[in-house]
């Protein structure tokens, strides 16, 4: 608790250009969750060097995604936004926690076998052990509630189970989270093949909708989507292509399928897809209009990074030293 609010956590890599699913997925739903609890939104940096990364182009993308929490509405006077490497106790609990953590409990881990067979002329230690240092992200802050996606959920329940373990050992330390599944969009699929989630990798630009893409482009990709014959607007499994545009409207709009089934009734495909793009279009466009003008302010971006790198630091290291005491590291003296 942090002045009697509860604490959440969650982060996002910076990896790959952020999606509209990650957008209506995830960042939209942070907003409604800035009042209730008391967040930290963390540029989750030090996990991405588990696949190569370029130096500069790292640092560039980190910066506009942390600059991009802030323009999707993240108020960072409220919010701890903040830089995962500007905190180093990441990385010094992610190391006790190593030592609680079996490599059984790692060899289950179903994104490490994904990603160790993407990456592999590249299966480092640090990929092996990432959802380590996600446990690490997490315990550090104490956190109440973690926001995070299906293919995240893996990753929660170790982090829990670690957290009992040590708790077990050294009485009460850590605060055991638990998983907060937004609700809305949640699931956006690929607009070329609903068979598969909505990617930042995907090799097929126009199967994702990029949260910097333009009015035009977006339009664009909806009218080419992949959809079926049946030529009605039906919120029905049988039509998945349909059914993710649909999901993407409501998200989008606030309409139930139920209303947007309605008002599509008897109109063809080639009104529905624009439409879906429009609806896109006005909820991006404002972010990104405030994505650029925030940009430009480079005085008040470093301002946010200095004072939230301390705010995180501050409680980082409250866990940090009470776990390295009671673990039995030597007391520092002052
Ligand atoms: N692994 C998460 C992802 O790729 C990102 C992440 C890192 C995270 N640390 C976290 C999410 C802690 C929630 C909490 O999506």
């Amino acid at each position: 608790m942090i002045d009697g609010k509860k604490i959440l956590f969650s982060g996002m890599q910076s990896t790959g250009n952020l999606t509209i699913g990650n957008y209506l997925g995830a960042l939209k739903n942070w907003l409604t969750l800035s009042d209730e609890y008391e967040c930290f939104y963390s540029v989750v940096d030090m996990h991405s060097i588990t696949i190569r990364q370029d130096p500069s182009e790292l640092r560039k993308r980190a910066r506009n995604l942390l600059t991009l929490y802030i323009a999707a509405g993240l108020d960072p006077k409220k919010n701890c936004i903040y830089y995962q490497s500007h905190v180093s106790g990441h990385a010094e609990l992610a190391w006790i926690l190593n030592c609680f953590t079996y490599i059984g409990e790692l060899n289950r881990m179903t994104q490490f076998k994904d990603k160790a067979t993407k990456h592999a002329d590249n299966i480092n230690a640090g990929l092996y052990t990432y959802p380590v240092l996600m446990a690490a992200d997490i315990l550090l802050y104490q956190s109440d509630v973690v926001p995070v996606g299906k293919d995240q959920l893996q990753h929660l329940e170790i982090t829990r189970d670690i957290a009992q373990r040590f708790n077990a050992i050294y009485g009460d330390i850590f605060t055991i989270p638990e998983p907060y599944m937004g609700k809305a969009g949640a699931n956006i699929r690929s607009l070329q093949n609903p068979e598969k989630k909505m990617s930042k990798s995907d090799e097929n630009a126009n199967a994702s909708i990029y949260l910097m893409d333009d009015p035009d482009t977006i339009i664009r990709k909806f009218k080419r989507a992949v959809t079926d014959s049946e030529a009605s607007v039906r919120y029905r499994d049988e039509q998945p292509g349909i059914k993710n545009l649909i999901e993407i409207y409501c998200a989008c709009t606030g309409k139930t399928p139920e209303e947007t089934e309605k008002e599509f009734d008897g109109k063809g495909y080639s009104e529905f897809k624009p439409a879906v793009g429009e609806a896109v279009v006005s909820v991006l466009k404002p972010v990104q209009d405030r994505f650029y003008e925030l940009s430009k302010d480079k005085a008040y971006i470093d301002g946010i990074i200095k004072e939230n790198a301390e705010k995180a630091n501050y409680y980082a290291t409250k866990t940090l030293r009470k776990v390295q005491k009671k673990i039995g590291f030597p007391e520092r003296i002052r």
